[in-house]
């Protein structure tokens, strides 16, 4: 009957090298690694042994046989992945070499943040050498995005917390948390104090957008209300009043636009025993958002969501999900493409209400132009199919991507919003790199990619630190070349 890969995988891998049958793909090695949105079982040759399904650290894996009827679209999105393939097709054998315990002796590294990325570098290290591994990060709880980003109702995903939670009392890790790198410590006296730093600091600014009316209330990035339910310590409880709010209009379609159109259509019950924050919940049970329009400045052929996340929107009872314009592009798309998951959407208008319900709403091609209101935002005028229409909303959100900003002490690369760095060694305006230094994550590559996506990034990156740790000159020399790259 075999098994299928469901939604909540996050591409990390960990199931590829208990499968006794090799008919889990892409692996690392395939051309499609890291461009589709899941892993998936070849039902074909899958032998049933369920070895996957334990190894799944975000419970991604079911019996097809079992899975529930919101999910056995799985079932076909596993098999569509091999159905131009002959079962006898020559994959790649995924190559597990033996973690090499490599003799750098008993170094010390820093890990600035504990976010994905932060925990992928530091089991890598802790698994391939004797290193002691000590993580800062400026909040006081741990987990960077996967505690304060991943949305609440995604319990499945945020699982991956507990699979890092072990590396924190690990006995040879120390954790210093509610120091913040840049400014309660500088980077010159974590590279005098350790053999080596890595860098895992993510993207925390967001992305610039320029629309009149932008700086209106009721104008506000996405990242705003993702603190705000997930209970960010930075993010006020109060910061999001929901009162009066109808309608939402979210600019972009990404994955964060669909986690904040998701969250804030919920029925309220289904969010209890979540994580969500209690002011948040209390906010959605007493007014409810009927309407929340997504959009996106390009065809739904550029969709950025994936098809998983968009697919569990379209199967939620109560909540009707709709397209702005032609369905035609939609209906046309190969059962792989993201906005697929749209096909047979009910077109409607946007300037229309739902009568019952709650309703969300995909409009392609579409972009504001303008915010409009007196002292707050009232409606949004968007551009779409060649004409302008006036859409009465109260809340607009910004989920246009996020950005790294700069460290001080360390290169950085403005145009993409990185720390400037080649395969994770962190270099300088000349691209000479700066000893002992290291960057992994989305500080590393940008805001791209789920959790998974930081594994192979951050054993990258530690590949680097382990084959420099050798030639590695003395820490004294280490604070003096730092400050002479970064000129201070
Ligand atoms: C809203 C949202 C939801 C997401 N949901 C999913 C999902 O459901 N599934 C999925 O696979 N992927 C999801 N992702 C993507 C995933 O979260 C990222 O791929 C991942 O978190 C990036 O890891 P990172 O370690 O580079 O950065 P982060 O997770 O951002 O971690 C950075 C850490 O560094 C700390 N830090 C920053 N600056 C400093 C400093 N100067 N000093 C000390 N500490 C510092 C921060 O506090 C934080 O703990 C989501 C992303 C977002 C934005
Ligand atoms: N459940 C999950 O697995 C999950 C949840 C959240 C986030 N993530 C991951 O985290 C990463 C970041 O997600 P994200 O949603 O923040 O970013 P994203 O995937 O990069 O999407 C950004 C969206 O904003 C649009 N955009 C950018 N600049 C714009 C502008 N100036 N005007 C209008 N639209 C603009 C983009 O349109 P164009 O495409 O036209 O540029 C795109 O639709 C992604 O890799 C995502 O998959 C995963
Ligand atoms: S999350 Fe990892 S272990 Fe689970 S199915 Fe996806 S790749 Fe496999
Ligand atoms: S159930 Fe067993 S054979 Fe099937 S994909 Fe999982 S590990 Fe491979």
């Amino acid at each position: 009957m075999a098994f299928a890969i469901t939604q909540n995988c996050c591409n990390d891998a960990s199931c590829l090298s208990v499968c006794p049958v090799n008919c889990i793909h892409p692996t690392p090695d395939e051309p499609d690694f890291g461009k589709t949105d899941l892993l998936f079982i070849d039902p074909r040759s899958c032998i049933d042994c369920g070895a996957c399904a334990d190894a799944c650290p975000v419970d991604a894996i079911t019996r097809v046989s079992r899975l529930a009827p919101d999910q056995v679209i799985y079932a076909e999105l596993n098999a569509d992945y091999y159905r131009d393939r002959a079962a006898d097709h020559l994959w790649y054998a995924p190559k597990f070499p033996p973690p090499n315990v490599h003799d750098i002796g008993r170094i010390s590294v820093a890990v600035v943040g504990t976010g994905p990325a932060a925990c992928y570098a530091a089991q890598a290290i802790l698994r391939t050498s004797d290193a002691r591994v000590t993580f800062y990060d400026r909040l006081r709880t741990p987990g960077g995005l996967a505690r304060f980003g991943v949305a609440p109702d995604h319990q499945g995903t945020r699982r991956i917390g507990e699979h890092f939670r072990s590396l924190f009392v690990h006995p040879r890790v120390t954790m210093k948390l509610g120091v913040h790198v840049g400014a309660d410590v500088e980077p010159a006296s974590l590279a005098d104090k350790f053999d080596a730093v890595v860098y895992a600091v993510g993207a925390d600014v967001d992305r610039t957008f320029d629309v009149p009316g932008a700086e209106l209330t009721g104008s506000m990035s996405a990242r705003t209300l993702v603190g705000w339910y997930t209970g960010h310590p930075d993010v006020a409880a109060d910061v999001i009043d929901l009162t009066g709010i109808d309608r939402v209009v979210i600019v972009g379609n990404g994955n964060v636009a669909l986690d904040a159109a998701r969250i804030l259509t919920s029925d309220p019950d289904s969010l209890v025993g979540t994580d969500i924050a209690p002011h948040a919940l209390r906010a959605l049970r007493s007014h409810r958002v009927r309407e929340v329009i997504v959009l996106a400045r390009r065809g739904p052929e550029f969709a950025a969501f994936t098809r998983s996340e968009c697919q569990a929107l379209v199967v939620r009872p109560g909540v009707e999900v709709a397209v702005a314009g032609s369905v035609d592009a939609i209906n046309g798309l190969p059962l792989s493409a993201p906005a697929s998951a749209l096909a047979g959407a009910p077109v409607v208008s946007l300037d229309s209400l739902p009568t019952d319900g709650r309703r969300i709403v995909f409009a392609f091609g579409a972009s504001p132009v303008a915010l409009t209101g007196s002292d707050r935002v009232e409606s949004v005028d968007i551009s779409i199919g060649g004409d302008v229409v006036s859409v009465p909303a109260q809340l607009t959100l910004r989920a246009i991507g996020y950005r790294g900003s700069e460290l001080p002490g360390l290169p950085f690369d403005p145009e993409t919003g990185t720390i400037r760095n080649v395969d994770g060694r962190v270099v300088d305006a000349s691209g000479t790199p700066v000893p002992g230094t290291y960057v992994v994550g989305w500080a590393k590559r940008g805001a791209t990619g789920g959790i998974g996506d930081n594994k192979l990034d951050a054993e990258q990156t530690v590949d680097a630190l382990i084959a420099d740790a050798p030639a590695r000159a003395s820490k004294a020399s280490l604070r003096a070349r730092l400050a002479e790259r970064i000129g201070r």
